[in-house]
């Protein structure tokens, strides 16, 4: 018997209710706040990713699906949302509509990680991107918009967190003084984090070792270290959080795990604590698009896994709306009656009424146990005698009481009002 990959899992119909529920959240507020859908393509060519993620990041040096195509074209399946995004914003000249283009997306993501609670091979995010303007209120608007999404869905108890990490102006010379505190210590940190330090020195501070971490309290913070530039937008920034009174942490340990972000970046956290459990996550990065070749353009965007926000409603218990189901089942008593009661099945769909039923060969009374087992509010049964007087029956499967219905005046006594 095949299985379902490592890693991957199928949405089976009982979950889909969270994740219509989660998905029409998220669409209703993208509208709301004038941003709109761009899909793009499972597979894109390897170096977008590579170029842009960065070559020493986890997700390009171990996790990403490339493979060569019959054509001997490098893809890869998209680790992440962000770089087609911008891919497809240069691609179609929306560089020349007015800035910023704000556009959101629900994508299938896929990272060769070690797969556990809250962490797969395939995942699916939701996520949107502000393009084209520098200015800190395109932060603050991501950010609520984040926040605003998780309250909508009365997640509760979470926490974002928040930190600037400067540009290419002012983060080198903070790297190299965050070097300088790491060298003394070097045997007291994780195997992974010794080779961290020549090569991807920002990810100590958010490594979850236990010395690692005792480490990265007291290393240097990248906020005391921003250009002029920088901590004028990121005051402003935190200026306007204030104003929208979003709660945020300032964490000097966040960091994020691409190597795209520039200034601003920020998490949302669910209580309990863990790595795998960090709801979201976003910042900007006003470099990402000239290094795909187009014009300095800034940006700033976000993105959330959807199952563990899925996870987050489960552990939550609300209740969700249901997905409309036929509440009706058409049942017949003969084989003879059975071309019937199809008929009378599609007569009720095509007047708009969601029915179910007319099963082959089973007896009147297995039919009832299946629309019984089947949560069917109501049966409409078909016998001889409904036959010969032109009627139906209409009976309720929990109360057991029926009424018997002239066939013209059905679909308007079942129509919902
Ligand atoms: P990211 O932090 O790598 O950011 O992923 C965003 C979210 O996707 C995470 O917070 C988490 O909820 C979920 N996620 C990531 N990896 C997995 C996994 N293996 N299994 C389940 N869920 C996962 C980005 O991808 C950026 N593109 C976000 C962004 C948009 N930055 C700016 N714009």
């Amino acid at each position: 018997m095949y299985k379902v990959p490592r890693g991957t899992a199928d949405i089976l119909p009982q979950e889909q209710a969270y994740w219509r529920f989660v998905q029409g959240k998220a669409e209703a507020l993208c509208h709301l706040y004038g941003y709109q859908r761009l899909d793009t393509p499972v597979f894109e060519d390897a170096g977008l990713f590579i170029r842009t993620i960065g070559p020493t990041t986890d997700i390009v040096e171990k996790e990403m699906y490339t493979f060569q195509d019959r054509g001997g074209k490098q893809l890869t399946l998209r680790p992440e949302g962000t770089a087609p995004v911008c891919r497809a914003y240069l691609e179609h000249g929306l560089n020349n509509l007015p800035q910023p283009v704000k556009l959101y997306y629900f994508a299938s993501i896929y990272r060769y990680e070690r797969p556990q609670k809250g962490r797969y091979r395939e995942h699916h995010q939701f996520g949107f991107e502000s393009i084209g303007d520098a200015d800190p209120a395109l932060d603050a608007e991501a950010i609520d918009l984040a926040w605003q999404f998780y309250s909508s869905l009365s997640l509760k108890g979470l926490s974002l967190k928040l930190n600037s990490i400067g540009c290419r102006a002012c983060r080198p010379d903070y790297i190299k003084r965050l070097r300088q505190y790491y060298e003394p210590h070097i045997s007291g940190l994780c195997p992974d984090c010794r080779e961290r330090l020549e090569k991807n020195s920002l990810r100590l501070l958010d490594c979850k070792q236990a010395s690692c971490q005792r480490l990265a309290l007291e290393a240097p913070k990248s906020t005391d270290h921003l250009c002029p530039a920088c901590k004028s937008h990121f005051d402003a920034l935190k200026v306007q959080l204030e104003a929208l009174r979003l709660p945020y942490d300032l964490d000097h340990r966040l960091v994020r795990g691409l190597d795209y972000y520039t200034r601003t970046v920020f998490e949302v956290q669910p209580p309990e604590e863990g790595a795998q459990s960090t709801l979201g996550g976003g910042g900007r990065y006003d470099d990402l698009i000239e290094e795909l070749g187009g014009r300095p353009t800034p940006a700033v965007g976000f993105a959330t896994g959807m199952e563990r926000v899925v996870l987050s409603l489960k552990k939550a218990d609300l209740p969700l709306p249901p997905i409309p189901q036929p509440r009706i089942f058409v049942a017949y008593a003969g084989e003879e009656n059975r071309d019937q009661a199809l008929a009378l099945l599609y007569e009720l769909r095509r007047a708009g009424i969601g029915v179910t039923g007319a099963p082959v060969g089973k007896s009147l009374r297995a039919q009832l146990r299946q629309a019984d087992a089947l949560g069917m509010a109501q049966a409409l049964i078909l016998g001889e005698e409904e036959m010969r007087s032109g009627t139906v029956l209409l009976r309720n499967l929990a109360t057991g009481e029926q009424v018997i219905l002239p066939r013209p005046q059905l679909i308007s006594h079942l129509r919902p009002t």
